[in-house]
């Protein structure tokens, strides 16, 4: 058993033990991937005040998202494909979630399904959406999500149009992989991986399958989202749909303050600071510096969430430090689930605690309400003077 110490010690187990097309799927941002680097290294840039000879003892990364309890300000992220990475790979991630104590969030873009989802798991998840043409297809997915008992809709903004990221057109990335000479190759040396998925019958998008009509190619996400997104997507549109919906909203990839107002403006209960993993706008900022100036415009009005970019405890606290009330890890369990399946997964929560925890604690902070900007130390260009 390999001893994991960091998040890089799964994310190289995944590299090794899954499909390479999935592997890169996740490890992809869009055309030069500036976005994409960004996201991680504009959080090095901010450091941490260490404090010495403060009282330790007590300490917990308990907190709340949306008035929910959380084990620490951190949800699993809504990730595309998630079951291609480890077979079930959507139901082990959201059971490690819920034996932690964190939100899981299940993508539209899934391939086990929400009823597969809530069969294998207790608790409530949060359910996120990508509007579609066929709006009847969306209120049916949103009433199944009610029917699953999700306590929120995550209402996904920035993705109408799919931003290209190189390694999946060359790729050729299909769930389940096409049987050409490249991929029987490339899955010889991942045998574990193919043994678990010809053992489960969740082997494409099974949010979409049976359920969507007029998809020429089911199996790959660029022309599913080509055909079938809504590029006429409006604040309008998001009013109707949370009106529809009735329960708790988060809208996901604000990076404006003037989004940011509008998305105040329709009421969501929380917004998500973020860029998609740099996935979509390349040359955007960086969700982190993108963060303060939208608490500045909202922070008043709404909980504002943050991803893109985490892949430590230290990032977490950042975040949370600058005024975050939640973060989200989307690649980080994603490597654990590759690595190890629902292990892994757990795996990646406990490395982002510990080092939350201890990291805190050499702050000289018990708590996360104690958490605020005094323990950190922001260049003083970090949010950007722009012209
Ligand atoms: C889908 O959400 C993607 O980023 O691929």
């Amino acid at each position: 058993m390999p001893v994991i110490t960091c998040i890089d010690d799964l994310k190289r187990l995944h590299r090794r033990r899954t499909p390479k097309m999935f592997y890169d799927y996740a490890e992809s941002g869009s055309w030069t991937e500036q976005t994409f680097r960004e996201n991680t290294t504009d959080f090095q840039k901010i450091h941490l005040r260490q404090r010495v000879a403060v009282d330790m003892t007590g300490r917990s990364l308990e907190s709340e998202m949306i008035g929910q309890k959380v084990a620490m300000p951190v949800a699993l992220a809504p990730v595309g494909l998630t079951g291609m990475q480890s077979p079930d790979g959507e139901i082990k991630a959201a059971r490690a979630a819920e034996a932690f104590g964190v939100p899981f969030t299940l993508s539209t873009m899934s391939i086990c399904s929400i009823e597969d989802v809530a069969a294998h798991t207790s608790k409530p998840f949060w359910m996120q959406l990508y509007t579609m043409k066929d709006m009847d297809y969306v209120y049916r997915l949103i009433d199944r999500a009610k029917a699953a008992n999700c306590s929120a809709l995550v209402i996904t903004l920035d993705l109408q149009i799919l931003g290209q990221r190189h390694k999946d057109l060359k790729n050729g990335l299909t769930a389940p992989p096409k049987m050409t000479p490249k991929n029987i190759l490339d899955l010889s040396t991942k045998w574990a991986w193919g043994m678990g998925m010809l053992q489960t019958p969740r082997r494409t998008f099974g949010n979409i399958v049976g359920h969507a009509k007029g998809v020429s190619n089911l199996s790959s996400l660029s022309s599913w989202t080509a055909e079938q997104f809504d590029p006429a997507l409006n604040w309008e549109k998001v009013a109707k749909l949370k009106e529809y919906w009735g329960g708790k909203v988060i809208l996901k990839g604000i990076l404006d303050a003037e989004d940011a107002v509008m998305a105040a403006k329709v009421g969501a209960d929380a917004i998500i600071v973020s860029n998609h993993g740099g996935r979509q706008l390349d040359g955007a900022i960086s969700s982190i510096r993108a963060l303060d100036p939208i608490l500045q415009a909202v922070g008043d009005q709404v909980e504002v969430h943050l991803d893109s970019g985490i892949r430590s405890g230290q990032d977490v606290m950042k975040a949370v430090a600058m005024g975050a009330k939640g973060t989200y890890i989307g690649r980080a369990f994603v490597y654990g689930l590759g690595a190890m399946g629902q292990a892994g997964v757990t795996r990646a929560l406990e490395v982002i605690a510990r080092e939350m925890d201890i990291s805190m604690a050499l702050c000289g902070k018990r708590r996360i309400d104690e958490l605020d900007r005094s323990v950190l130390q922001i260049p003083a260009d970090f949010s950007g003077s722009w012209a």
